[in-house]
């Protein structure tokens, strides 16, 4: 299904990112592994045959070098997905402004620098895949984690505003919404609310799937969305949460 692609994954080191590099490493693409993480990336790119780069995607020149080393390893890029992010658990009277500024760099400044430096490869590969990751939260608020759907409400419409911009050159853009999903942000949201991660599997179970998302599942979609498959679709926003939005 991605035989010859070569793609960028960040935050690749765990979670929803890692279950997509391996995904897309089962599906014959070549995959560059980008974290601040460096050497957990690196253990899971060994073991996929992918390439690991450390990588703080709220630093131009970090991008830069994630997108570098994607074409040093694989002579070209066509996808890039923008993964990585955190979130604080917090309203506008106790966040402070550190949490914001960090909050919006990962979140969504990340997205301007490494799709600026993809872009032109993309192109150049006659056409790409760019897929943001927003969230449940960045269609609808959400209680205490104002920064949070700040952003991602902003990575929902930038990617809109992207595929405007870059269809013209074939490069589709496109966002999946997952919904809460078993990884080590839930555990990390738990620990910020003084809650357990258990509670939030006890809150799954009244919409409409009944349970949590398995991060599988949302690599499946944003390999669909990678693919030629998905050729046709650009500037579309993928709720993948169990009806969670519905
Ligand atoms: P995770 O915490 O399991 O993995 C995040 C990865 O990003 C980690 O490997 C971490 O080292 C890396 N990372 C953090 N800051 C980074 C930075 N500055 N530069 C590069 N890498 C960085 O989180 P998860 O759940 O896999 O989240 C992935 C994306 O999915 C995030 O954008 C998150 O907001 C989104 N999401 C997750 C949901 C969930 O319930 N898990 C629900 C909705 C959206």
């Amino acid at each position: 299904m991605l035989q010859g692609k070569r793609a960028i994954v960040t935050g690749a080191a765990s979670g929803i990112g890692l279950a997509t590099a391996e995904l897309f490493a089962e599906l014959g693409a070549g995959v560059v592994l980008a974290d601040v993480d460096l050497d957990r990336a690196r253990e899971h790119a060994d073991r996929i045959g992918g390439v690991a780069v450390r990588c703080d995607v709220s630093k131009a020149a970090d991008c830069e070098g994630a997108v570098a080393a994607a074409v040093a390893a694989f002579g070209g890029l066509d996808t890039v997905f923008n993964n990585a992010g955190i979130i604080r658990r917090s309203t506008v009277e106790d966040i402070t402004e550190d949490d914001w500024d960090l909050v919006m760099a990962v979140n969504i400044k990340s997205i301007m620098l490494m799709s600026r430096y993809a872009v032109p490869h993309l192109r150049a590969a006659g056409g790409g895949s760019i897929i943001n990751t927003g969230s449940g939260w960045g269609m609808s608020g959400g209680g205490r984690a104002v920064s949070y759907c700040a952003s991602k409400g902003a990575v929902v419409n930038m990617t809109r505003a992207m595929a405007i911009d870059h269809g013209p050159d074939n490069i589709r853009v496109n966002c999946v919404c997952p919904g809460d999903t078993a990884t080590g942000m839930l555990a990390d949201e738990a620990a910020q609310l003084g809650a357990t991660v258990e509670s939030f599997y006890v809150d799954a179970a009244d919409r409409p799937l009944g349970r949590i998302g398995q991060p599988r599942e949302i690599a499946q979609a944003v390999a669909y969305l990678a693919s030629d498959a998905a050729s046709f679709v650009s500037g579309a926003i993928l709720p993948v949460d169990g009806g969670g939005t519905a």
